[in-house]
């Protein structure tokens, strides 16, 4: 076990580099499944839930290269299982993307119902809702996903989402891209990551259009060849890292990013008194006064991002005035809120709302991250108070963001990642 301990009160300075998205990289891992042949994926970030999504690839049958820090190189070629382990599948959300991928290739898959962060009900309704417009039977039993295509191979069909989905989006989409004939998805999701999905799936060879906006069509493809994919930058990262300058001051400059992708974020941190240069793939982010109060809604992109949720709110707890945030994808996502207050924060959570008094300072205190952008908020608070925060359950930050340690501390910001001795653990649980 480790634990973070931040010395606060330090503005930030200097560079940091973005990895590559997580939420693209998990997408773009289990697409590659479908693929005979190599597949190179390149800016693939060093993080948790891409190690367990190419330990579920090797446990498949496929061939995983690391070929650099952050190339890996995927022959899936020799796939010859179409169910993975609970072990592996419970751990992570997005090994249900292995649903669509194994069902596209092999008309076959059973696979572990997902893990994830607990965010309140994460139902997969509409994925099961587009397998089974592709025509496959799906059946939930013990805990396993068990889908087979009646026909042998999936067919296109028209898939109309109830609500806009990330994963069902990108899911529907990957099983669709060797299906016969044309698939249509309607209310998709219009993240970059189901672009970038999109693209590293043309790049192989299939046929897919309208990615970016609310109807994709997938012409159906017999094969998918080998071939090099670059994953697009950590959006949700990038904007963590602009909320840890607002909250603690300063002035960054975050490169490898694409500014486009940042504007639903850095809309609302400009409304709160930041200011941004922009360059190709970099923008220079300072605070130069004081935060100021602003009300955000969640949204599905290019709304708000709800990954961005909890480190706007431990931002804006040191603005002047009141906030209102609110949360428009689930249910709870504040559950983090009791932590900030351990801090001094002046929060009131109702249901999918939290009302913000600006404080003057945080003060620095012993915490427990219960999730992976909860953990993120956690840091910024902790970077921005006054005296020493230590932060507990930083797995979950360490399943998202690569070399958080190392990058802040590249910015000037005092924190160190610790061993817990396992006595001092279990002293804790009781
Ligand atoms: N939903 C349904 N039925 C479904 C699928 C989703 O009702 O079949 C609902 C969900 O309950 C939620 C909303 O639709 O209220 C959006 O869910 P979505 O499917 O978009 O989320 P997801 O695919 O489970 C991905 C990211 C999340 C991110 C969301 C929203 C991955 C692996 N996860 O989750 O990332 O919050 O999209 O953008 O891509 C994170 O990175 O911290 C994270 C939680």
């Amino acid at each position: 076990m480790i634990k973070y301990v931040i010395r606060g009160g330090r503005p930030l300075s200097g560079e940091v580099s973005v990895s590559g998205a997580k939420n693209a990289a998990l997408g773009v891992i289990a697409a590659s499944s479908l693929v005979e042949g190599v597949t190179r994926i390149e800016n693939i970030p060093k993080i948790l839930d891409v190690t367990l999504m190419l330990e579920i690839l090797r446990e498949l049958g496929a061939k995983v290269r690391l070929v650099n820090g952050s190339t890996v190189e995927i022959d899936s070629t020799s796939i010859v299982n179409t169910s993975a382990s609970y072990e592996a599948m419970r751990k992570i959300r997005g090994s249900y993307y292995f649903i669509g991928a194994l069902l596209g290739r092999f008309g076959h898959a059973v696979v572990a119902m997902p893990g994830g962060c607990d965010l309140g009900v994460r139902p997969i309704d509409q994925h099961i809702k587009g397998f089974e417009a592709l025509g496959a039977e799906v059946k939930v039993k013990s805990g396993f996903i068990h889908a087979t295509a009646r026909e042998g191979r999936l067919k296109g069909a028209h898939v109309y989402f109830d609500v806009i989905t990330v994963g069902a989006t990108i899911n529907v989409m990957i099983a669709a891209t060797m299906a016969d004939g044309l698939t249509v998805i309607e209310n998709a999701a219009k993240e970059p990551h189901v672009v970038d999905t999109a693209n590293f799936l043309n790049s192989m060879g299939a046929n897919i259009t309208g990615a970016g906006t609310d109807v994709i069509k997938i012409r159906g493809v017999e094969s998918l060849h080998g071939g090099t994919y670059s994953i697009i930058p950590d959006q949700i990262e990038a904007g963590t890292y602009i909320a840890a300058v607002a909250a603690a001051g300063g002035s960054v400059l975050v490169k490898n990013v694409i500014p486009k992708h940042l504007e639903c974020i850095t809309a609302k941190f400009s409304e709160i008194g930041m200011s941004f240069e922009e360059y190709d793939d970099a923008l220079l982010v300072s605070r130069t006064g004081k935060l100021m109060k602003t009300n955000v809604k969640t949204l599905p992109y290019p709304g708000f991002p709800t990954d961005m949720q909890p480190q706007i709110t431990a931002a804006l707890c040191l603005a002047e005035g009141t906030s209102v945030v609110t949360e428009g994808i689930y249910d709870n996502r504040f559950k983090y809120v009791d932590e900030l207050k351990r801090m001094g924060a002046n929060i009131q959570v109702d249901g999918k709302v939290a009302v913000v008094e600006g404080i003057e300072s945080f003060s620095g205190a012993p915490l427990c991250a219960c999730d992976l952008r909860a953990g993120a908020a956690l840091v910024i608070a902790g970077l921005a108070a006054k005296g020493t925060t230590e932060i507990r359950g930083v797995h979950h930050i360490e399943r998202g963001y690569e070399k958080m340690v190392e990058k802040v501390r590249g910015l000037g910001g005092d924190i160190v990642c610790v061993d817990v001795p396992d006595a001092d653990e279990l002293s804790e649980v009781g």
